[in-house]
């Protein structure tokens, strides 16, 4: 979707962080953007801001776990701004810990919203855009833990993991009806993640605890991140992000990747999938066989990829920085 303006965005967790940032990208490049996120308190705050410029931004609370009100969301965003084009399924909670900790609250929250929002994103919103047949753009939001276990955050990383998945699939199925699908995998990004726990659902056991509460004493400095401070050197901003992810939908990029830093764990997970082929002979018919069942033996959206050049400008265009 290189031309973007005019059209309509809904981001999932959109009042904060790296929806937030996505947001501001795509007003300022003429989109209508709708912020949808479960906290009315963030939804606010970010309004009172975009109340001061002349951008299009419509604010709707939800919960992405919920179907019902996730389709009254799109409802109401196609009354306000007309049909929808890109989702951005990017809600997420940023609680983390080993999974022999985890309680099955532990999975079922973070499920609901990470992995279940994601899926009702795309149930709701996916048939709205093949039906007005004008073509659009699905972000999922995943992470670096999506591309390899990075981190002591097992459940985080089998959803992100699940996410990534459900991208590349979604990209080819709708290779033929003008609409792109991306992963977005980030690295640290100064967002309010590390408050996320407070959004537990009331009665949810959990085996983080102490993980939660060694996060919200950081969360201001992750967040604000002062300069010389260690997390300054670790993460980027959310305006960076919204136009490193208005460039990869622009480009119709399968992988939107703003942290070059982390080719280390990339090649070295999948160097390892390559080490673990078994080293013997291969028969000849079973390829050839494979080769004519679709996409059994290899996949054509991966080839597609190219390498972004230098940062993107305010446009979300490629520069050569
Ligand atoms: P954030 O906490 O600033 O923003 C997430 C937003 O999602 C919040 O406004 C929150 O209210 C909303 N949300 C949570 N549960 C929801 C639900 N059930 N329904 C609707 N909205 C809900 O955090 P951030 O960092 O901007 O998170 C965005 C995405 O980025 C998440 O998917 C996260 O996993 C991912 N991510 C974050 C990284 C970071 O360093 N901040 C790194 C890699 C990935």
């Amino acid at each position: 979707m290189e031309d973007v303006a005019g059209k309509t965005a809904f981001i999932t967790g959109g009042a904060s962080g790296m929806g937030l940032g996505m947001a501001r990208a795509f007003a300022r490049n003429g989109m209508k953007v709708v912020i949808a996120d479960i906290r009315q308190e963030a939804l606010d705050e970010a309004m009172e801001d975009f109340s001061r410029t002349n951008l299009a931004v419509h604010p709707i609370r939800l919960d992405v776990s919920d179907r019902a009100a996730y389709a009254e969301a799109a409802d109401e965003a196609e009354r306000v701004f007309g049909n929808i084009h890109l989702l951005c399924n990017n809600a997420g909670i940023g609680v983390t810990g080993p999974i022999k900790d985890a309680t099955y609250d532990d999975w079922d929250w973070l499920k609901s919203v990470m992995l279940d929002g994601v899926i009702n994103g795309v149930q709701t919103i996916l048939p709205r855009m093949r039906r007005h047949g004008e073509g659009g753009h699905i972000v999922n939001t995943a992470s670096m833990s999506g591309t390899f276990a990075s981190g002591d955050a097992g459940i985080y990383i089998t959803l992100k993991y699940a996410v990534v998945g459900m991208a590349e699939a979604l990209r080819w199925e709708l290779k033929d009806e003008n609409i792109g699908v991306s992963a977005f995998l980030p690295g640290g990004v100064r967002t309010n993640i590390f408050n996320s726990h407070k959004l537990r659902p009331a009665g949810m056991a959990t085996g983080y605890a102490a993980q939660d509460a060694q996060k919200e004493a950081l969360a201001d400095d992750f967040r604000n991140a002062p300069p010389g401070s260690p997390f300054a050197a670790i993460s980027i901003d959310i305006d960076e992000v919204g136009l490193r992810v208005l460039r990869g939908i622009r480009r119709n990029d399968l992988f939107i990747i703003s942290h070059p830093e982390f080719r280390e764990g990339i090649e070295a997970r999948n160097a390892a999938l390559i080490r673990a082929i078994p080293n013997e002979p291969v028969s000849q018919d079973r390829i050839a066989m494979l080769r004519q069942m679709g996409t059994l033996l290899t996949q054509p959206i991966y080839a597609e990829q190219t390498t972004p050049q230098g940062k993107p400008d305010e446009a979300g265009r490629d520069t050569n920085a």
